[in-house]
């Protein structure tokens, strides 16, 4: 079971050298984290093996942007995107993560494979206000509206500024 965390307001942050790795199963279970992540999650390997990714889901975090994520890497594409995760003791950090699929010699699907760095503050600061607006639309709509509603703000952003979401994300 997920356990409950606290958010608390104490944001940590990447060396510009550090590269955080995990990899799950084909059902989304950590198989695998590297030091880094280990370190920045506040949890023991032992903790993390096994479980959900969300295990290190932030609250603040808009469920669009992980439904975008499943989208793509289920569809055999990957994912780019900037991550607000939550420390074991309510701690938070932001990422920039590329997700993809990994397939066996026979085209099988092994499991999903993450490699995320220290994001920029300027791209931060763009990515913060959309997530916020895309939260408050998630909160205002609720239920099985909300992840429509929120993809909605995404998109309408997208082409306003006409550029795919690979594009925006990439040119931050
Ligand atoms: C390889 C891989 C890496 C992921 N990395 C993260 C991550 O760093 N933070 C996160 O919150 N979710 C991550 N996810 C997505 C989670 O599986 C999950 O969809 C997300 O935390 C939302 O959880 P919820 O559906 O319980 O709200 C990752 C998924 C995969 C397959």
């Amino acid at each position: 079971m997920k356990l409950k965390i606290e958010p608390i307001n104490k944001e940590l942050f990447l060396a510009d050298n550090e590269i955080i790795v995990s990899k799950t199963d084909a059902q989304g279970r950590l198989t695998y984290s590297n030091e880094t992540f280990i370190a920045i999650s506040g949890f023991q390997e032992q903790e993390l093996l096994g479980q959900q990714h969300n295990i290190v889901r932030h609250p603040d975090m808009p469920r669009g942007v992980f439904n975008l994520l499943w989208e793509r890497i289920k569809d055999g594409k990957e994912f780019n995107g900037y991550i607000k995760n939550i420390r074991k003791d309510g701690a938070f950090y932001w990422v920039f993560a590329n997700v993809t699929p990994s397939y066996g010699c026979e085209g099988q699907l092994m499991g999903y494979y993450s490699v995320r760095r220290k994001p920029s503050q300027e791209a931060l600061s763009l990515i913060k206000p959309l997530y916020e607006k895309m939260r408050v639309a998630e909160q205002q709509s609720g239920g099985k509206e909300a992840i429509s509603a929120s993809t909605a703000i995404l998109n309408n952003m997208l082409t306003e500024k006409g550029v795919s979401y690979d594009e925006f994300v990439c040119a931050l």
